[in-house]
């Protein structure tokens, strides 16, 4: 009611005074036109619904104090440039898809290059993620469901979904918050779960477990998690089914198995390279991979960021380079898909990314604005005021989900279709024509130089056969039965 009060107040004062000047007193039309334009103006605010902030807010939304909080949020890249070609290349009709799945796979899935970051139901209300999976589903790319389980918001849509499993075992929980092989086989049986995703740590707080609000933990959320209505949802820093890099792979093994071997991978933000080593040698010494992995950099956004968010963590650039070194290095890099998430938000990240060595791109915030966020921040506080980030079934009606499935599609695919025109400017017709050369920063007043040239890139199977001097120490000291 007090979102529509200014107008309401301005619709009473415009009916006044056409009363008044209605009623002989011509004067009165200098004060009934303009409150009759306004009234006009915030009807149409209310009605229409590309705009969610307006709908929310009629007449408030376009003041400058209110629409200044619009910012986009995304890092800049300041300095660094991708390298264009004098002999350009047409680009690819059809948007690339990688491929994901290893030979321990058994139900291969084709990635799109840009898919719906996780972001869990809880963080986000019911109506954002349906338009997110609708967005998907027109789209034919991914949606990451996000640690808060796999819920009939995700399967309402039709989109493919990646079914992220975090330290709370949400949708796969017994009632002492352990994991759940009965009932995790169940739900990845289903038609729309294409992979699954075991998350160790995200770029926002790596190591520090996620918070969702008392404040967003409705009846549905709670349901959903199988905890009290009300009460803050703490998923704990490290997951308790495992506790070694060896335990780690042969649980990802074990998860591929009962979700009927479709592909099964892991999301982490890196920390240290030797912790992330460690799990290489697992995967060497068990002869088990995943089936991607998924970096996302210490950038990385979150429904509830501590205040340390940023600080932990390697940002998305040394994470990416480090992990596909690790797999290069090991020979494991061409069964292993990378994805990449950390303030990707257009075509250009996105090729940027793959010249540093990822497969295909995910992006949360970037799809969060297609739904309509406005980035005011509040998030945590379940007040979001167009409805993406709130529980508050007021506040998600000025979210509406078939314009913002539209909108989300456009987006993606509009990404995509950018990707492929800077490749095919850069003389590249797909993903696998991109190198480090391939993108260059500036460093120094005249100089600049390529990522081939800044960063250290192995030898496929290095490590193995003999590890650079740079490289000796993290892998002599990497454990595969100790994650420090
Ligand atoms: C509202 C919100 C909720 C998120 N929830 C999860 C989650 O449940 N699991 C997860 O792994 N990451 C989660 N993230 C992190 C994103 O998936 C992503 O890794 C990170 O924000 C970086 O991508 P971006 O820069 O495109 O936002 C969340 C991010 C946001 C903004």
């Amino acid at each position: 009611m007090r979102r529509v009060l200014p107008l309401l107040l301005i619709a009473v004062g415009a009916a006044w005074t056409t009363l008044a000047a209605c009623a002989g007193s011509a004067r009165w039309w200098g004060a009934a036109g303009p409150l009759l334009a306004l009234t006009a103006l915030g009807v149409r605010d209310l009605v229409q619904r590309p705009d969610a902030l307006l709908r929310a807010y009629p007449l408030t939304g376009r003041l400058p104090f209110v629409s200044r909080r619009r910012d986009d949020g995304r890092p800049g890249a300041a300095g660094e440039f991708l390298v264009s070609s004098l002999a350009p290349a047409e680009p690819a009709e059809e948007p690339p898809v990688v491929r994901v799945g290893g030979p321990d796979c058994r139900l291969p899935y084709d990635m799109a290059l840009l898919n719906v970051s996780a972001m869990s139901f809880g963080a986000l209300s019911p109506r954002a993620v349906l338009a997110l999976n609708r967005g998907a589903a027109l789209g034919r790319f991914a949606q990451d469901t996000g640690e808060g389980g796999l819920t009939e918001h995700h399967l309402r849509g039709g989109g493919d979904l990646v079914w992220e499993i975090g330290t709370g075992y949400f949708g796969c929980r017994t009632g002492e918050g352990r994991f759940d092989a009965r009932e995790f086989a169940d739900k990845a049986a289903l038609p729309e779960v294409r992979c699954v995703s075991l998350k160790l740590s995200q770029g926002a707080a790596p190591g520090g477990g996620a918070l969702l609000p008392g404040v967003k933990v409705s009846a549905s959320v709670a349901r959903e998690r199988k905890v009290p209505v009300g009460e803050p949802v703490v998923s704990p820093p490290g997951h308790r089914e495992f506790s070694t890099p060896r335990e780690l792979v042969l649980f990802l093994a074990w998860l591929r198995e009962l979700a009927g071997g479709k592909p099964t991978g892991v999301k982490l933000c890196v920390g240290s390279r030797r912790e992330f080593l460690a799990v290489c040698r697992a995967m060497v010494a068990e002869g088990v991979a995943p089936d991607f992995v998924v970096v996302d950099g210490s950038e990385g956004g979150s429904g509830a960021a501590p205040p340390y968010a940023g600080e932990v963590g390697l940002p998305l650039t040394e994470g990416l380079i480090t992990v596909h070194n690790a797999l290069v290095g090991v020979g494991l890099r061409d069964r292993v898909r990378i994805g990449a998430s950390g303030g990707v938000a257009t075509g250009a990240d996105v090729v940027r990314r793959l010249a540093q060595g990822a497969d295909y791109t995910n992006a949360a915030r970037a799809m969060m604005r297609a739904v309509g966020c406005v980035g005011t921040g509040r998030c945590h506080t379940n007040t979001c005021p167009v409805g993406v980030a709130t529980q508050d079934p007021r506040r998600m009606r000025a979210l509406d989900v078939d314009d913002k499935a539209r909108r989300v599609h456009a987006y993606q695919r509009e990404t995509v279709r950018d990707a492929v025109r800077i490749m095919a400017s850069m003389g590249v017709r797909g993903p696998a024509g991109l190198t480090p050369a391939h993108l260059v920063r500036r460093t120094g007043p005249g100089t600049v130089r390529s990522c081939a040239e800044l960063y250290e890139w192995l030898e496929p199977g290095a490590l193995l056969s003999g590890p650079p001097e740079s490289w000796a120490a993290d892998w002599k000291a990497a454990d595969p039965d100790g994650f420090s």
